[in-house]
């Protein structure tokens, strides 16, 4: 069965990012894809120290944490769809602790093709979204994978939301984010997954 990852790349576990992916991923259901959440809150992802081991030996990585189970999921799926709160105009440190750690499927291309969507929520209206979106989407094409673009040439779900739950307000981030999951259903079709 096809299989989207979605990433949560918030500290905070119920937030307006889970938000925002919980419609995606509802939506994706509702189109009869199979989806697995993984909210980087839960896990223990340290940062790559550059020891060079995986350009060795792929999947050798010495750190003992949860990065290599989680990679072997992203690896796994058809598609990802990954959401991070704007932090400082970027990615959480969360989030960049996944992407460098994926220097491991990255050694064989093992994400190579697949489909990638990015979301991002941001407290201020002109906070950041469009850079931690384009970031994602960066992490997306240095593995060579397939951009998913939303509704009408955006190029992913953005919100604008700061306190706990505020992002029920931003109707148009819900619904760009809904469309954004058809978009990936739509590409997982074309590519016959
Ligand atoms: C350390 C930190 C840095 C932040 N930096 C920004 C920022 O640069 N731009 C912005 O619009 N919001 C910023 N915010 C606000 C969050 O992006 C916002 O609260 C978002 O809704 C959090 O998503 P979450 O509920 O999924 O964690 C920052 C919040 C924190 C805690």
């Amino acid at each position: 069965m096809t299989k989207v990852v979605t990433v949560n790349g918030s500290p905070r576990r119920k937030g307006n990012v889970d938000a925002l992916l919980r419609v995606a991923e509802e939506e994706l259901e509702g189109l009869g894809v199979e989806v697995e959440r993984i909210s980087l809150s839960d896990y223990n992802v340290k940062p790559c120290e550059a020891c060079d081991v995986c350009s060795e030996n792929a999947w050798e990585c010495p750190l003992d944490d949860d990065a290599v189970p989680l990679l072997r999921k992203l690896v796994e799926a058809d598609a990802l769809i990954v959401g991070s709160p704007v932090y400082f105009g970027g990615v959480t440190a969360q989030l960049k602790a996944l992407i460098d750690r994926s220097a491991i499927p990255y050694q064989k291309s093992e994400l190579r093709g697949k489909i990638g969507a990015a979301i991002s929520c941001g407290g201020g209206r002109h906070g950041g979204q469009e850079l931690t979106v384009n970031q994602i989407i960066t992490f997306f094409l240095m593995h060579e994978m397939t951009v998913a673009s939303g509704e009408e040439g955006v190029f992913g779900a953005m919100g604008v939301a700061n306190d706990l739950g505020d992002i029920a307000s931003d109707e148009e981030a819900l619904s760009s984010s809904r469309a954004l999951a058809r978009r990936v259903a739509e590409l997982l079709r074309e590519k016959g997954a």
